[in-house]
């Protein structure tokens, strides 16, 4: 079953936005397999955005993510990766549509509630950064 990695950002946390987060994927029908609040060090962070190391926001974004606890979870399901982005909305709150998880509580590019790998590549190796393989349940016996 396709896996995705999905992380309710410090702005997220602060604000008590997880339950609502959590409730979405829930009630739309994905399973979490992995959850665990947690600091992120600068090593997690900078790995993890290695693509954006350079940029002009890099600065601002390492100082952000690391300034408070996130979320760090594995959703899994059909075609999980490209509907958490949907459910997600646009990176910029401002562009993203009401309905959206950005667009409902986001204001900000930087400080935008939430993140979700942008392909099952990208998920699987941010999944590596934040979870041992014996960290994820499986639900197979369950369901
Ligand atoms: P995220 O999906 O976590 O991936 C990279 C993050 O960089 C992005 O969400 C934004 O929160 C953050 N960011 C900050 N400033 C910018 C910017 N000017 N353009 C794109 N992303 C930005």
């Amino acid at each position: 079953m396709e896996q995705t990695y999905v992380m309710i950002k410090p702005d997220g946390v602060q604000r008590n936005l997880v339950g609502d987060v959590i409730g979405r994927f829930e009630k739309k029908g994905y399973k979490l397999v992995a959850i665990k609040l947690l600091l992120l060090t600068e090593e997690q962070a900078k790995e993890h955005y290695r693509e954006h190391v350079g940029k002009p926001f890099f600065p601002g974004l390492l100082g952000y993510i690391t300034s408070g606890p996130v979320v760090a979870m594995v959703w899994a399901g059909k075609d999980v990766v490209s509907a958490a982005r949907k459910m997600m909305g646009k990176t910029n709150p401002l562009e993203a549509e009401p309905g959206t998880i950005r667009g409902d509580y986001g204001l900000d590019i930087g400080r935008n509630v939430i993140h979700g790998a942008d392909s099952v590549e990208s998920a699987q190796r941010e999944i590596a950064i934040y979870f041992k393989e014996d960290e994820s349940t499986s639900y197979e016996k369950t369901i």
